[in-house]
């Protein structure tokens, strides 16, 4: 039997990839390792959002020349984004001639085509698709996670922000038809799932490609009545495209957890409309103003990015404020990374790297105290959590997320696992709540 390694960088869309990947191998006769000295197969599932990204994969790639110099039959592979970047795929091949396979996000269902290949030529394979191709179904999957499972609702991105790689390296928007992600839910209720993710860069435009159309509303007004799931979550949203009708479709399903997760990105209106985000500061906070009308218990959670060519201090100040005003319960923050071949890097007045440094450094401090604040805004209230597992490995403590997916910590053994827990929050950190189980 041969074995496999998948290194994952980025984010859950390309976590779930890996998934993917993961299955398509083990059809075929490997199983996983963590061994890098032994493995036949060592694949990189790649990232290329920001640089920062992309050197990590340069120096993992650095670090397997060892590795490839004593066991030389390992098959070393590049996929994902980055190598979707165009010359990329060469670049790499010519830094890390080493490297045996690279393809992108366009051909994932090929791999063991191309590991045939290799085994059989004893020679590179290099193969990026341009276009994206008709969605493939049916493709298996070995989930990592046991109860919470990752579903691809639909590929690409077409809203070309301008700072952003994605819609280059991930292609067209196209969703997948709600027959065949319906029909995925039995099997995943009876291996144990209890929570469904639906993945998409932007859920919000589900089905507009569709015939006959179905909104996002729509899809999660199906699944809430899929029996054997318990909770449904969703990433990423866009708030040019929630709507109400959405809202109220959410603040009705009982399945649907109450989180939202809203990429802001900026809170200035001249920056926003650089950035092509399609909203204003107004839209934005408006947005958040019916959650809370509709949904008093909400998490809010957002994406902000500091440094945005042109971004002066008034704009910054905005962003600021605009935290302070929305008070969320936890923000992602990047300092704005210019991505080659996006409008964004040619734009003049790029903003000095000890100014972005300045200015992330103060709205991680203030998001900070807003998220602890808000946790201990929790203490005293009780909170539905799904346990996932013991903390520390059986230290008489479990864990598992609220419907608003914080994370919770409590008394209890191994045999609460799987289960849903009502917790009562007693003392709130910056990172998860603690409680005990309730009376
Ligand atoms: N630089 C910094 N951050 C970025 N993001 C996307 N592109 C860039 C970039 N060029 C951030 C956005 C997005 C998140 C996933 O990554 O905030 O929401
Ligand atoms: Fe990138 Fe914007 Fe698409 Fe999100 S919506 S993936 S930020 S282009």
């Amino acid at each position: 039997m041969k074995s496999y390694i998948i290194k994952t960088f980025g984010c859950q869309m390309n976590e779930h990839d890996s998934e993917v990947l993961a299955g398509m191998l083990e059809a075929v006769g490997y199983r996983s390792t963590e061994d890098t000295s032994t493995a036949d197969l060592v694949l990189l599932n790649t990232c290329c959002i920001r640089e920062t990204a992309e050197n990590k994969v340069f120096s993992y790639l650095g670090r397997l020349k060892r590795q490839k110099l004593s066991n030389p039959a390992m098959i070393i592979g590049v996929c994902g984004c980055m190598p979707q970047q165009e010359g990329m795929a060469a670049r790499l091949r010519q830094l890390f001639p080493y490297v045996d396979l690279v393809f992108g996000t366009h051909n994932v269902q090929q791999l063991p085509v191309f590991i045939g290949r290799i085994l059989a030529e004893r020679k590179p394979v290099v193969e990026i698709l341009t276009e994206p191709a008709e969605i493939i179904e049916g493709l298996p999957a070995v989930r990592k996670e046991g109860l919470r499972a990752w579903v691809t609702i639909m590929h690409g991105c077409d809203n070309y922000c301008t700072y952003c790689i994605v819609p280059y390296v991930r292609g067209r928007e196209r969703s997948r038809k709600p027959d065949d992600i319906i029909r995925e839910m039995p099997g995943l209720g009876s291996e144990g799932f209890k929570e469904v993710v639906l993945l998409g860069q932007n859920v919000n435009s589900y089905g507009k490609d569709l015939t006959p159309p179905l909104d996002f509303a729509g899809l999660l007004e199906k699944l809430d009545g899929v029996s054997s799931i318990e909770r449904i979550r969703y990433m990423t949203s866009h708030p040019r495209d929630f709507n109400e009708k959405l809202i109220l479709t959410i603040a009705r399903l009982g399945k649907v957890c109450e989180h939202f997760h809203l990429p802001v990105q900026s809170g200035s209106s001249r920056i926003l409309e650089k950035m092509h985000r399609g909203y204003t500061r107004e839209h934005y906070l408006g947005l958040i103003e019916k959650i809370r009308l509709h949904i008093p218990k909400a998490t809010i959670t957002t994406d902000i990015m500091v440094g945005f060519p042109g971004e002066e201090n008034d704009d910054f100040r905005a962003t600021m404020d605009l935290v302070s005003q929305v008070r969320f319960d936890s923000s992602y923050t990047f300092v704005y990374n210019a991505r080659p071949g996006t409008p964004a890097a040619g734009m003049a007045e790029q903003v000095p790297e000890e100014i972005k440094k300045q200015r992330i450094q103060a709205l991680i401090k203030l998001q900070n105290t807003i998220s602890l604040e808000n946790n201990k805004a929790e203490e005293g209230s009780w909170q539905e959590v799904l346990v996932e597992g013991e903390r520390n490995n059986a230290s008489g403590l479990v864990y598992g997320k609220s419907r608003g997916y914080k994370t919770v910590v409590f008394p209890g053994d191994k045999t609460l696992i799987g289960s849903t827990a009502h917790v009562t929050i007693t003392r709130a950190h910056l990172a998860y709540l603690e409680g005990s189980l309730k009376n």
